[in-house]
């Protein structure tokens, strides 16, 4: 494990293609302006920062195979979010030490000048001392802090003992991490996503003049057990991970993923007490996307990367030799009635090649066949009172299908149904971007769902467009272009 960090070297890419074989870059199924670890596994994005005019995005990665274990942080480093260059992987397991069996995910802040990781460390343990309660019982976790030596952010001093080494006194928990730091006028708070067995998941919330010197306050949130009898508690609702907290348009919004799914609530935090009341809650996205990670630009604007899951079975994505993908840069805002909205981010638009405009009448369908499997579909949504369905075909065979059903209120994409974001729409359209096995949707700025689609080729797979109701729309679609020549990403 401990010859870990080296096995990323710059330039990184030419090793992973020699490790990767060619195959990898010539898998129609990996995406090609989506953000990439190298080769093998990768899961959530990690401490996403702006850092001497970079943006720098930290992820979780198995640098030895295409499952998940042995967790790194990679590294990559971009100027425009759209665009990255891999760096050498910035954090791995130090033998012996409290982050032995894996750096699990956390944060990246500025405090005092100098870049600050804070993440959670997992190291073996008798069961009894176990934080992780999810049938192994066999690790614990320890909230860890590391510090940049260099202004590249490629070389990471770790502070040797955990900055919090047991959970909150009395509590069970089921699980102990992911902390989310930010800065108030009187000093850090944490967040830590953790939970109780019949009690429910929660984020732990704790402050700290220093960042290294924690003291426990309370829950910032917490939710209950769905009722489901599971041996792992973020099944059942009883562990949250990846609690994200920030304040965007004057409101303050909680992140969490739990139950394999991805929670928002909007509401308002009383910045004396430090306490969270939410307002309202939706789904971030009803599709493969799990434990987001948002940061602030520098331009303030809030931009969210989230983990791309896999659909496939293990045994598949082990034999690709690559598995998981970040989604688009999405940037959040949050509507005057607390629901939040999100887009891709505008940079995502220079990929575009050259637009090709058509009016779909009701009735009619556009069919064409995708020479390549990258493009930007945006049509609008709410001036028509029908239904408009976008479906992909092999061999005439449809193989996804996307309907936005204006007239029945509905938007269906296989097994996921679900209303048509009430009103008011920040921008009434709908907009699909395809990458290989990957789908994103946005449903008027409100709604997202991410597909995974194996089996589409470029050449043999065929849009298809279909409209129902009253009026005509206009359809654009670009052709977007990769972001490496090789699908190695960089
Ligand atoms: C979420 C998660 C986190 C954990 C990390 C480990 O996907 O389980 O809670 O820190 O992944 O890779």
């Amino acid at each position: 494990m401990g010859a870990a960090a080296s096995i990323l070297p710059t330039p990184a890419r030419a090793l992973a293609s020699a490790l990767a074989g060619p195959d990898i870059a010539r898998d129609s199924a990996r995406p090609e302006y989506h953000f990439l670890a190298p080769h093998n596994w990768m899961n959530d994005p990690n401490g996403p920062i702006w850092w001497r005019g970079k943006y720098h995005l930290f992820y979780q990665v198995n640098p030895h195979a295409a499952v998940w274990g042995d967790m790194h942080w990679g590294h990559a480093t971009s100027i425009d979010m759209v665009h990255w260059r891999h760096e050498p992987v910035a954090l791995a397991p130090t033998p012996g030490g409290p982050d032995s069996e894996g750096c699990f995910s956390g944060s990246a802040v500025v405090a005092e000048g100098v870049p600050t990781l804070l993440y959670t460390g997992v190291q073996n343990v008798p069961p009894e001392q176990a934080t992780i309660r999810d049938g192994s019982d066999k690790l614990r976790e320890t909230q860890l802090l590391a510090t940049a030596e260099d202004d590249s952010l490629r070389t990471w001093k770790k502070q040797v003992a955990p900055v919090i080494a047991t959970p909150p006194a009395g509590m069970a928990v089921t699980g102990f991490r992911d902390p989310c730091p930010w800065r108030e006028a009187d000093g850090w708070y944490m967040a830590v996503g953790a939970g109780e067995r019949g009690v429910g998941g929660c984020a732990l919330l704790y402050r700290s003049a220093d960042l290294r010197h924690w003291e426990y306050l309370h829950p910032l949130a917490s939710g209950k057990p769905n009722g489901l009898k599971a041996v792992n508690p973020c099944d059942s609702g009883e562990m949250w991970e990846c609690p994200d907290f920030f304040e965007v348009n004057g409101q303050h919004c909680l992140l969490y993923s739990s139950e394999g799914k991805v929670f928002w609530t909007t509401g308002e935090y009383d910045a004396r007490e430090h306490r969270f009341f939410e307002k309202r809650r939706g789904l971030l996205d009803h599709g493969a996307f799990y434990a987001p990670k948002s940061f602030r630009a520098p331009d303030g604007r809030r931009i969210l990367w989230g983990w791309i899951q896999e659909t496939r079975p293990e045994g598949e994505f082990a034999k690709a030799g690559w598995a998981g993908a970040m989604s688009l840069p999405r940037m959040l805002t949050i509507g005057k009635q607390g629901q939040l909205q999100m887009n891709p981010a505008a940079e995502v638009e220079q990929l575009r090649g050259a637009v090709e405009r058509a009016t779909l009448k009701p009735g009619a369908v556009i069919r064409q066949k995708l020479v390549e499997l990258r493009r930007e579909l945006l049509m609008p949504m709410g001036i028509f009172h029908g239904a408009v369905t976008v479906r992909l075909l092999i061999n005439r065979d449809k193989v996804w299908e996307l309907a936005v059903d204006v007239a029945g209120n509905a938007v269906r994409c296989g097994k996921v149904s679900l209303p048509l974001p009430s009103l008011p729409w920040p921008r009434p359209i709908l907009r699909i971007f395809l990458d290989g096995s990957v789908i994103e949707s946005f449903i008027g700025g409100r709604e997202a769902i991410t597909s995974r689609v194996y089996v589409l080729k470029p050449r043999e797979t065929e849009l298809e467009i279909s409209l129902t109701g009253k009026r005509s729309i206009e359809i654009s679609q670009w052709p977007l272009a990769p972001i490496s020549p090789d699908r190695l990403t960089t």
